[in-house]
């Protein structure tokens, strides 16, 4: 029995359906746990974390499934340990998350949600030489942590508005990154904060990088720059950015992901140049079905037919 805790978008968890008995029953409920010892295969959502107790508690599991491509919210040294396979969505998308990560940038710097809020104030009093002036993109340079497939995606929607790109990722700094029409050096990460006007996590949130953005680095980080997060928010020390950005030293935070999402550090609500989405990156209907193919042929593959 496959155990998911909810529908995916399009069809292919029903096709599942046709060849192996598919539940859905919400996850944590005392239905979804009394499931468990049957399940040889369990499938979240990246906001339902999975503890070793609950594969201890199904002895038939071959296979954790997540409808993202981020598992930091499986225990995956206990699947490792039991020979269970993890499944996710590496590659699908890679995209989706790398234009939501664009329009953030170009929201924060183009002040899109200060514009958008002023026209419907019915306030605005017509064009003005300096009404909501922006920070201009061509020559400055784009920091980008983390340069495997969405970080690079990301470098070459940056690199098409005209930025320098840099990286920094767990290999350490040297040599250069290839993101397809073009490069950018990897370099150490005081380095890349001290010279990025645009800042864009893109690297996994693992034990090496939780807390990464720290108060002391979020300090590192050029006056006026602008943070950009569609990675996952346990990397950045929120109550520092949101301190930061009243100070006046960070000049945005563009967020889709939060450290103890959906619940929100309410400071954020009142916190100056920002904008804040609700954990959109893959959220395109192309890139939700495709993932939910990858996730249920994962499963097949898994269980061996
Ligand atoms: C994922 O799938 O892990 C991403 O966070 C989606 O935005």
């Amino acid at each position: 029995m496959i155990l998911a805790t909810s529908p995916m978008v399009g069809s292919a968890l029903e096709e599942l359906g046709a060849t192996h008995e598919v539940r859905i029953i919400p996850f944590r409920s005392e239905a979804w746990t009394a499931a468990l010892p049957e399940a040889r295969a369990l499938l979240v959502l990246l906001s339902e974390p999975l503890t070793p107790e609950d594969l201890g508690r199904a002895p038939n599991l071959r296979a954790v499934a997540t409808y993202s491509v981020g598992v930091n919210h499986l225990p995956l040294a206990e699947c490792e340990a039991r020979g269970i396979r993890v499944i996710s969505t590496p590659g699908t998308l890679t995209d989706a998350t790398a234009d939501l990560a664009l329009a953030l940038l170009l929201a924060l710097t183009r002040r899109l949600a200060e514009g958008e809020a002023l026209v419907r104030s019915g306030h605005w009093k017509g064009w003005a030489p300096d009404q909501l002036l922006g920070m201009g993109l061509r020559g400055r340079t784009c920091g980008i942590f983390g340069a495997g497939a969405i970080g690079r995606a990301f470098a070459t929607r940056a690199w098409a508005l005209g930025m320098e790109v840099a990286f920094w990722d767990r290999e350490g700094s040297g040599g250069t990154v290839d993101f397809g029409p073009s490069s950018g050096p990897r370099i150490p990460l005081d380095a890349l904060l001290a010279r990025s006007s645009v800042v864009s996590l893109h690297c996994p949130l693992t034990s090496d990088t939780r807390n990464l953005l720290d108060a002391r680095r979020l300090r590192q980080m050029a006056r006026g720059a602008v943070l950009i997060n569609t990675a996952r928010g346990g990397i950045v020390d929120e109550a520092a950015a949101i301190d930061l950005l009243h100070e006046g030293h960070l000049g945005g935070a563009g967020l889709d992901v939060y450290a103890g999402e959906p619940a929100l550090d309410q400071r954020w609500l009142s916190a100056p140049r920002t904008v804040l989405l609700p954990h959109l990156g893959s959220a395109t209907v192309e890139t939700r079905s495709a993932m939910a193919r990858q996730v249920c042929s994962g499963i097949r593959e898994a269980l061996g037919n």
